[in-house]
């Protein structure tokens, strides 16, 4: 990074044609794109092998199986569920990304972070912060209970915004981290535009994950979420990070998910789950039965005896490697004429608008004139197609209005045509289900296509062809009293 004794030259280059101008202006005038001009810093141009001088350094090829072995070392946090999300620490070197709306407790993580690290000896961190004053770092630490242990000499804080000196900062200091709180804060001196601004936002990413790779500092990010749920700031953040994770969780809750939608040193599917109280985030015994509301249908091991409500399905969803029993909660009611309302919290609302149609066509369940509400206790989002199953039924259920008896668990895929596919790791999730105390499941699956899995010791599994089989043996008969159908394991 070089910076002129005379002030920098900027120019705003179009995203979409490249064209680059002297000024800002809302149509690009050799494209005709809109809002594409970002402001940029000017780059000596490499010398490049076609301009007729020999380049730097010849560029190389080798055999696959001679090219070394990468040599990942890591940093663990000695936070369990964070560091299975980075597939067990932050690596040297690397950039990582930490997002989540205003509130849902990344500082707080960061800070918890910072000092376990330094918990594990010899390992320091920079805290840089633009968002809060040092004063305030240091109030959240008190309360963590931080200032006492090592962390209170290991953490160095700077309230400090510019990336430039943030830089100089940590090559004086050497920490084993950097943290930058936030990303949206950061400006480079070179740029005028605002904080915040597209400019900004990348040329200091940029800028921080050439200070990673080249120091060997392991940085982190943090970056704020817009309203529906990207990253604030431009796309090309997240290409040129080298993790990203997001924070999760419903701020008036108490339960955070962390969960990497992008790691190129270890997977994207395992999650961390943390309960926010009074000193902090901590981590929870039991995570597998953290996302079971007080009134779900639980087995034995939860509410036991609790009438179980219509509306309501367990679902042993599995997030990564491991099992977690989360509960679908749906609501129908005879909407207004006109457009029916469709809110899906924690699924995909396309997903919905597709059950609900095959409802209606392969299984009797009718919801063209409802209105319908879907939503995952505890705020947990899942993805995977298995969840249909679960979603169908708790609809069926509160269409109804009949309750799914108590500790039964529901997962399987439904197909356009009603049918039902299986899913994947079905004996992990029903055995996860079977220790919370759960005795009934309804899986996808028929007699005559049996599959792998063995059976489970104290749950019935009840396996069904259809959508059309899948509601009677949960809710019985269409006009019929509520009755088990019977286990045909
Ligand atoms: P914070 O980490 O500041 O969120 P972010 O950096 O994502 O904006 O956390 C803010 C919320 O967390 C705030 O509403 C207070 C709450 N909190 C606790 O409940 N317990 C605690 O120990 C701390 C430090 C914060
Ligand atoms: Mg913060």
């Amino acid at each position: 990074m070089t910076r002129a004794a005379t002030k920098p030259q900027s120019r705003f280059v179009c995203q979409s044609c490249g064209e680059a101008f002297l000024r800002w202006e809302g149509q690009c005038r050799s494209c005709g794109s809109w809002n594409s001009l970002v402001e940029t810093v000017v780059r000596e141009p490499r010398r490049s092998a076609s301009s007729g001088a020999p380049p730097a350094l010849a560029a190389e090829s080798a055999p696959l199986a001679s090219v070394p072995e990468p040599r990942v070392p890591r940093h663990p946090f000695g936070i369990a569920e964070l560091d299975r999300v980075l597939g067990g620490g932050i690596v040297v070197g690397s950039i990582v990304l930490l997002g989540g709306e205003p509130g849902i407790g990344k500082s707080t993580l960061l800070l918890q972070a910072a000092a376990g690290i330094c918990a594990t000896g010899g390992a320091t961190v920079l805290y840089a912060t633009g968002e809060e004053s040092a004063a305030q770092v240091r109030l959240r630490a008190d309360r963590l209970g931080l200032l006492s242990g090592p962390a209170g000499s290991a953490i160095r804080v700077a309230a400090e915004s510019e990336v430039g000196r943030i830089a100089e900062l940590a090559r004086t200091d050497r920490p084993t981290i950097l943290i930058v709180d936030s990303i949206q804060t950061s400006t480079v001196d070179e740029l005028d535009g605002p904080a915040g601004s597209v400019g900004q936002v990348r040329e200091s990413a940029l800028r921080l994950a050439e200070l990673a790779k080249s120091e060997s500092i392991a940085v982190v990010l943090v970056g704020h979420v817009t309203k529906d749920g990207s990253l604030a700031g431009p796309k090309t953040l997240e290409h040129l990070v080298d993790a990203v994770l997001a924070l999760e969780g419903e701020r008036f809750a108490p339960l955070r998910i962390v969960r990497a939608s992008k790691n190129r040193f270890g997977s994207t599917e395992e999650v961390g789950v943390f309960e926010m109280g009074a000193t902090g985030l901590a981590e929870l015994d039991d995570p597998a039965r953290a996302f079971l509301s007080g009134g779900a249908n639980v087995g034995a091991g939860g509410a036991a005896g609790e009438r179980a409500a219509p509306g309501s399905v367990v679902a042993p969803t599995l997030e990564g490697s491991r099992p977690i029993l989360v509960e679908v909660q749906a609501l129908v009611a005879p909407g207004p004429v006109g457009t029916p309302r469709r809110t899906a919290n924690g699924v995909d609302p396309n997903r919905v608008a597709l059950l609900i149609a095959v409802l209606g066509r392969r299984a009797g369940i009718g919801l063209a004139s409802h209105d319908v509400y879907v939503n995952l206790a505890g705020g947990l989002s899942v993805e995977e197609p298995a969840l249909d199953l679960p979603i169908a039924l708790a609809l069926a259920s509160s269409l109804r209005d009949r309750p799914i008896a108590a500790g039964t668990v529901a997962i399987g895929e439904v197909g356009l045509l009603g049918e039902l596919r299986p899913v994947p790791g079905l004996d992990r999730r029903l055995r996860e289900a079977a220790r919370l105390g759960f005795t009934r499941a309804i899986v996808p699956g028929a007699a005559d296509r049996p599959d792998r899995s063995g059976p489970v010791e104290g749950l019935a599994v009840v396996r069904v062809d259809s959508l059309r089989e899948a509601v009677e043996a949960a809710l019985g008969p269409a006009a019929g009293r509520v009755a088990a159908a019977p286990a045909r394991c």
